[in-house]
């Protein structure tokens, strides 16, 4: 047997103590820790431990497709989201598509870990972006590997719930807010989301937040326009059910002829 295969018994109990000793400084329950948290992942928590970016991870607030989002509490006694893309399961066919194409990610190596790596950097430096520009969205603090750490929206006692589980007071100021966002994020940050959509907006202190920029591609990306498109239709088909009627070609076309 060879050794690099094969652990023997004796370095087997080390490991699993190690990873039980991280597991219980963390604080997490063992269910989360099987889907989500390879050795790796641990590691990159002890980093932000150690960096004193977060003391304890609170509880998941979300478990989707390709990964879960925590709410962490810093050592300032501050709430963060944490967003952890998961290694082992990820959909991958849906991430190549929008890295590919993309001018910042031109060496990205074929290796399914750096892919994960690249895609949570993108979406850390889409958020960047779109922060400079003053549109809602969680600021980003900080991303080690396939772990992002950004702003908390929500309460003390619940996450800001997604728009589509919101009755909205004034869906025609919303409406405008995020239209409005989708504009700036184009013409000012050359970004375009790609999966904007009721799911992906949260609403906090009564304004829309877009999260989840994952996917979002730079203008010059060849199909920015195809995914620009897509979501003025989201938004335009969601609050027409709530009776507002907006033309999504004439605000097409507003927003990319500058
Ligand atoms: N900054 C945040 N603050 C509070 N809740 C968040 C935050 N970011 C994400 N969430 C919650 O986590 C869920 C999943 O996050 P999202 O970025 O949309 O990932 P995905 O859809 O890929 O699972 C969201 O629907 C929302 O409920
Ligand atoms: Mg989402």
């Amino acid at each position: 047997m060879s050794s690099d295969k094969f652990l023997d018994n004796k370095s087997l109990k080390k490991l699993d103590r190690e990873l039980e000793s991280i597991i219980s400084r963390i604080g997490i329950d063992r269910k989360t820790q099987d889907e989500v948290f390879d050795k790796s992942t641990l590691n990159t928590f002890e980093k932000l431990i150690s960096d004193r970016v977060i003391d304890i991870l609170d509880f998941p607030i979300s478990t989707g497709k390709e990964g879960n989002v925590f709410r962490a509490v810093t050592p300032e006694k501050k709430l963060v989201a944490i967003k952890v893309y998961r290694v082992t399961t990820l959909t991958f066919k849906h991430i190549s598509s929008y890295i590919i194409g993309d001018p910042r990610f031109k060496s990205l190596s074929k290796n399914r870990r750096d892919i994960i790596y690249t895609w949570t950097k993108k979406e850390y430096k889409n958020l960047q972006r779109a922060n400079e520009i003053k549109i809602n969205v969680p600021k980003p603090i900080k991303t080690i590997n396939n772990v992002l750490v950004m702003e908390y929206l929500g309460s003390a006692n619940m996450a800001a719930p997604l728009m589509k589980d919101v009755k909205l007071k004034d869906p025609k100021k919303i409406f405008n807010i995020i239209i409005e966002s989708i504009s700036k994020m184009y013409k000012k940050a050359d970004l375009v989301h790609g999966d904007i959509s009721a799911y992906n907006v949260l609403m906090h202190k009564n304004k829309p937040y877009i999260i989840d920029f994952g996917q979002g591609v730079l203008t010059e990306h060849p199909n920015s326009k195809e995914f620009l498109r897509r979501d003025i239709h989201n938004i335009v088909s969601y609050f027409k059910k709530l009776n507002i009627i907006a033309d999504e070609n004439k605000i097409f076309q507003k927003i990319t002829n500058m």
